[in-house]
């Protein structure tokens, strides 16, 4: 199938770490970003950093009854949205027994509501162009257990599960739908997580093959291989981005 171009690709979360990694990576290789984040100063930093191949609006993915118009103004603007990156993602370090309903909830909300219901509005549009790429952004978390992220593990887990059901469900629509399993990168979500801890760091690196923290730029490789048609025949599959980290913890 011949490529539209330029491709018009969404990245949530896209104004730090590995969204901005992969809306920079896009915008490089003549792919028109949107990136929707919530924090104003680091939008207008990634829109400079964007310049013409890029537009950044705020928005606050939790809002899912606005999500319907986010994606219809951006249908108006652009006309067609090729490419999906639902990046968009958080975490919270507790032991199992202090995690309350509504921590799970939180996390779930983001991780996972926010990402259906994103998905399923852009997939509307994307079925009637007949084509278009689905980036689920997962975690190692979903293939390996983690301790004291155990609503993140659980969201990370129903991307993977989401990824394949819509990846069957899409492929006759010309739509393909992946996840990026990324292991430690270097970025505010990890570096919180093993907040200044050494000993801990030094675990994850002593079971990392590679040895080092991934890089967000290693996940926007992922991601622009997957938005594009290099990937054409690709669909409903992860791909681990994670230093060779087969050990698990
Ligand atoms: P980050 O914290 O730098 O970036 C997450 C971005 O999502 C932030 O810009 C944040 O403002 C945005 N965001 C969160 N909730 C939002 C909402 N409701 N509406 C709009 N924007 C929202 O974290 P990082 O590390 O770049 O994470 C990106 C994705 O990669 C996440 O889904 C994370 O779970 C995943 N991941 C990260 C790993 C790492 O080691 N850094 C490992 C495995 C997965």
């Amino acid at each position: 199938m011949k490529e539209q171009q330029p491709l018009i690709a969404i990245v949530t979360g896209g104004a730090s770490g590995i969204g901005l990694a992969i809306a920079e990576k896009f915008s490089q290789h003549e792919i028109f970003t949107i990136v929707v984040g919530r924090d104003s100063n680091k939008l207008k930093a990634a829109q400079e950093m964007l310049g013409k191949n890029g537009k950044t609006i705020q928005f606050d993915l939790t809002d899912l009854s606005k999500i319907p118009s986010l994606v219809n103004d951006i249908k108006k603007e652009f006309g067609r949205i090729d490419v999906l990156v639902n990046n968009a993602g958080i975490n919270m370090k507790k032991e199992f027994t202090e995690v309350s309903d509504e921590d799970f909830q939180t996390i779930l909300h983001t991780n996972v509501n926010a990402v259906f219901s994103l998905s399923r509005e852009v997939v509307k549009i994307m079925e009637v162009q007949g084509s278009g790429s689905i980036i689920n952004i997962s975690s190692m978390a979903s293939q390996y257990g983690i301790p004291k992220v155990i609503a993140y593990t659980a969201s990370k887990s129903a991307i993977e599960g989401m990824t394949n059901a819509m990846a069957v469900e899409l492929s006759p629509k010309g739509i393909r739908v992946n996840a990026i399993a990324p292991g430690f990168i270097a970025t505010d979500m990890s570096s919180k997580a093993l907040n200044g801890d050494e000993e801990r760091k030094r675990k994850v690196l002593g079971r990392t093959p590679m040895g080092y923290l991934g890089q967000p730029e290693d996940v926007a490789d992922a991601a622009l291989f997957l938005a594009t048609n290099s990937s054409k025949y690709i669909t409903g599959t992860s791909i681990r981005v994670d230093g060779g980290n087969a050990v698990g913890f």
